[in-house]
């Protein structure tokens, strides 16, 4: 079986009893990358940040600036033009087994029970080989963290949709990938739901510290998740600050609210927003 086919560093989660080791060369580093559209659209000019290994990174920036077309750069979804990208040590291609993305859209299959769908990711990586036992206790772990054990048999069509997205992002920490790369993954949720999911994936991260880039248009969310927040300018994007965060971890979300640095860093990341909005 080849969990880990593609990855440069030896891994596993630390349900399955192992050690996750970040190390450098699991960081993404991106420097004075731009890119335009077939039919001339500049989407993204001069973007440049690093992510280093096990850091919890956020992008926030204006609806258009060209976010989610950085991270598809970064998957190998969005062919590289001008710049240079590197992930865990190597350019980017589509289908990495270190790289795992979490979209907005939960995109579980239909046919396939929570139990089978978190299980997916790993099975696809196994090229059809026999999962060993603990990948299934792994599995069940996971459903329990985020709150859907007794739903293990359950199909996508009996849930609801924080339901399916906490299946997804169950899914996500299966994959023995040190990278992850997160498109609004709670985008379309209840606040409540929300906090519930990001506590969660604070959890799972604090577990064994993989790299994170996510994105997200909900400053509290991005306050309450990351290490540095990067702020994009408007189209064509490119980072025009970074605000490291200097609150303890692990961190409870819910009382953030009560946290001057909380909303000093809120008022100062609207501000830098702000600036680039188009009205
Ligand atoms: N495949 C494509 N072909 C042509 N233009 C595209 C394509 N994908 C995105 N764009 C354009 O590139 C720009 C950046 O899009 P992108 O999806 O990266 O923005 P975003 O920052 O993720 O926005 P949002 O916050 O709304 O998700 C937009 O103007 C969009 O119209
Ligand atoms: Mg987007």
């Amino acid at each position: 079986m080849k969990l880990d086919a593609g990855a440069t560093v030896p891994h596993t989660t630390a349900a399955a009893g192992a050690v996750w080791a970040p190390s450098a060369q699991t960081g993404i580093w991106v420097e004075n990358l731009s890119h335009r559209f077939v039919g001339g659209l500049l989407a993204v000019k001069d973007a440049k940040f690093a992510v280093t290994a096990g850091e919890f990174v956020v992008i926030v920036g204006p609806s258009g600036c060209g976010k989610t077309t950085i991270l598809n750069i970064i998957a190998g979804l969005e062919a590289q033009q001008i710049g240079s990208v590197s992930v865990a040590g190597k350019a980017p291609k589509a289908g990495r087994f270190d790289i795992a993305y979490m979209f907005a859209q939960d995109a579980l299959l239909p046919w396939r029970t929570v139990m089978g769908n978190v299980l997916f990711g790993v099975e696809v990586r196994s090229e059809g080989g026999q999962l060993p036992k603990h990948v299934y206790e792994e599995a069940r772990e996971l459903i329990a963290m985020v709150g859907l054990s007794g739903f293990e048999n359950a199909y996508p069509r009996q849930l609801s949709h924080g339901m399916r997205q906490r299946t997804a992002l169950a899914r996500t920490f299966l994959m023995p990938s040190p990278v992850l790369l997160m498109d609004e993954p709670f985008g379309a949720l209840d606040a409540h739901t929300k906090l519930m999911l990001e506590q969660g994936l604070l959890r799972l991260w604090e577990r064994d510290k993989r790299t994170v880039l996510f994105i997200t248009h909900d400053l509290a969310e991005a306050i309450a998740l990351a290490d540095k927040i990067l702020v994009c300018t408007a189209r064509p994007g490119s980072i025009k600050c970074e605000i490291p965060i200097e609150m303890e971890r692990p961190r409870n979300i819910g009382a953030l609210q009560n946290d001057a640095r909380y909303h000093d860093y809120h008022r100062r990341i609207w501000t830098e927003l702000a600036a680039e909005m188009v009205v």
